[in-house]
């Protein structure tokens, strides 16, 4: 049994990593600096955090923090991060600060002290950094696009187009597509990737990048305007206000379940075969925005329809899935929970909230009033 640590072990998807490794009879550290976006004022860890860890509220660029925390360690799962999307693009610094320069000190610390190395380092990456996916074109060509041309968005022509102006299709996208970030946020997490990669390769610490997808479950922050869309729909069908969809709502996402997210982690804590590798985590099955909130809609009794805006915000990408054989190949990783039977978890975590906030339409003001949104 190790010593592990969890950075950001009191969010959504570090409490199911934490349970999964006291389950599994580790002993657990957890550091996290309780982020009032997502855990509003509270100083004491959240109630669902396991009671069986140590709970160390600090920041990971906090040296007197690790010095307490990091003796002993053998393993991190580093999950720590902002996670907003939108807002990344108006709190640049913040966002920088917070992700890039924040796990930046982290890994300058355990370079500097050898003696709390750990044994192995697992990096919460993020399919963001993709960009666009890939799709294939009407002549069987494979395209790995940048973001869509304004001009056409403006026209309202959603699909990617290829070079002679037809639409594609989508394709799994694999790990080795270039990545083309589209939001601080999204710089931010291919910098966490990267940097763990780097110097775990140069100090011999084997290092493992999960590219997680959409992630979805129980704990999922709710009253973070800026979460995943499945909270957010949640959020706003609780208070009886519609899903806000952008675009059409045809676009389509990788949604994967959270203990599936687990499954990865515990997968790349126990075995070498991914070691210095960056691996997709998704579940390789596109939903499309409106078959999302359609869903949540049922799940929560609401016979309205979605608020479809037929607008878009910048930075969006159309369709991205996971190419999920690299990570089935090394770990022997497979999904296990289809979003029909993991949707029902998450509307019944939600619906035990009390005084759930809907912040979207404040969150769609500050894109707008940013020139985020058309
Ligand atoms: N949720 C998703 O769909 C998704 C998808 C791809 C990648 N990710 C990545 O997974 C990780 C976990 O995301 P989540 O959805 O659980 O978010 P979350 O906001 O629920 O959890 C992040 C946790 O990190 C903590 N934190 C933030 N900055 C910190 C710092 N400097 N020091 C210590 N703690 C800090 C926060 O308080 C929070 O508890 C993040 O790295 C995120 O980028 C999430």
């Amino acid at each position: 049994m190790a010593v592990v640590l969890v950075t950001g072990g009191a969010g959504f998807i570090g409490s199911h990593i934490v349970d999964a490794l006291v389950a599994k009879g580790h002993s657990v550290r957890v550091l996290d600096n309780l982020e009032p976006q997502v855990h509003g004022d509270r100083h004491t860890p959240p109630g669902y955090l396991n009671k069986g860890v140590e709970f160390y509220k600090g920041s990971i660029d906090d040296p007197a923090m690790l010095r307490e925390v990091l003796p002993g360690v053998e393993v991190i799962f580093h999950e720590a991060a902002m996670v907003g999307v939108g807002q990344s693009m108006y709190e640049i610094h913040r966002y920088v600060e917070g992700n890039t320069a924040a796990t930046a000190f982290f890994l300058e610390y355990l370079v500097r002290n050898p003696e709390v190395r750990p044994k192995k380092l697992i990096v919460a990456s993020s399919m963001s950094i993709y960009g666009e996916g890939s799709y294939r074109c009407r002549d069987g060509a494979t395209i790995h696009p940048r973001l869509r041309p304004r001009a056409q968005l403006e026209d309202r022509r959603w699909e990617v187009l290829d070079h002679d102006g037809h639409e594609t299709s989508p394709l799994p996208t694999a790990e080795d597509k270039p990545l083309y970030p589209t939001s601080i946020y999204a710089v931010t997490k291919r910098d966490h990737e990267e940097m763990c990669l780097s110097v775990g390769y140069a100090y011999k610490i084997p290092t493992v990048a999960l590219r997680y997808f959409n992630v979805y479950g129980p704990r999922q922050a709710l009253s973070n305007p800026y979460t995943g869309v499945g909270a957010i729909f949640s959020a706003r069908l609780l208070n009886g206000k519609p899903p806000i969809i952008f675009e059409d709502g045809e676009q389509t996402r990788d949604f994967i379940h959270v203990s599936d997210i687990v499954q990865a982690n515990m997968l790349a804590m126990e075995s070498e075969k991914a070691d210095y590798q960056a691996l997709n985590v998704g579940t390789g099955t596109a939903t499309s925005i409106l078959g999302m909130s359609d869903l949540l809609s049922r799940y929560l009794g609401f016979s309205g329809d979605p608020l479809i805006l037929g607008k878009f915000r910048e930075g969006d990408i159309r369709h991205c899935i996971a190419d999920i054989s690299k990570a089935r190949t090394l770990l022997g990783y497979e999904p296990k929970v289809a979003l029909k039977d993991g949707i029902g978890e998450l509307v019944k975590w939600v619906e035990g909230q009390e005084g759930v906030l809907d912040r979207s339409d404040q969150a769609t003001e500050e894109l707008r009033r940013w020139g985020l949104t058309d």
